[in-house]
């Protein structure tokens, strides 16, 4: 059985990656394309607690733990659901992954990034994904977004300078490994962006069944 691919999105706040990512799984399924679609923090019942937490407390959290805690949930998202599905042969969409961690933790938190490098060598040793989507959009376009929200998390309730960050730590980790990125523009119509996305997605689709 051939190997599923491991395709991640990431974006900051607020870039418009949800709805990218549901529509890249109808638009593989309509291609035949057997998936699992997830997410992090999340994905297993331990990630979905841990999510809450990450997202919901009140309290403070110390940018370590927080990277800790992600990693924590990402373990246990590789042992029950990533892995696996993979070995399946099925695809895997997950809506972030470590990227998240170095844009998040290292460049809005601040955490070391060779604490970062040495959590990802830990808890992932020999995988990275074949493909990650980055949806770029500058901090005020995102923070914008956001604004509209309801009740926003502990993430979203963060300013513009944090988001300026977490941008900056995205373009620098593509810069890093520019073979596995496409960037696309988030403040393109919708229309334009699923053009170019299903574009590359019926690249790598035909690589993958050659
Ligand atoms: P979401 O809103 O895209 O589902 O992501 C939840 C939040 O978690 C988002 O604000 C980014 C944050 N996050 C991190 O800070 N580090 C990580 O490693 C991951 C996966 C997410």
């Amino acid at each position: 059985m051939k190997r599923g691919l491991f395709i991640t999105f990431e974006g900051i706040d607020g870039a418009g990656k949800s709805t990218h990512v549901a529509w890249s799984a109808e638009f593989l399924r309509g291609h035949g394309i057997a998936l699992t679609l997830t997410r992090e923090p999340g994905g297993t019942v331990l990630g979905e607690r841990l999510r809450e937490i990450l997202l919901a407390t009140e309290g403070p959290i110390h940018a370590e733990t927080e990277a800790l805690l992600m990693f924590a949930a990402r373990r246990q998202h590789l042992e029950e659901v990533i892995g696996p599905a993979l070995v399946r042969g099925e695809w895997v969409l997950c809506d972030r992954f470590t990227d998240a961690s170095f844009a998040y933790q290292g460049g809005g938190r601040g955490v070391e990034k060779k604490k970062l490098a040495a959590l990802e060598t830990w808890v992932h040793p020999h995988l990275q994904p074949d493909l990650t989507v980055l949806f770029d959009v500058s901090a005020q376009v995102g923070q914008g977004r956001v604004a509209r929200i309801k009740s926003p998390d502990r993430f979203e309730r963060e300013n513009a300078a944090f988001f300026v960050r977490v941008r900056a730590a995205y373009l620098e980790r593509m810069k890093e490994s520019p073979d596995r990125f496409v960037c696309l523009d988030g403040t393109r119509p919708i229309a334009d962006i699923q053009d170019e996305l299903g574009k590359k997605l019926t690249m790598v689709l035909s690589n993958w069944k050659a």
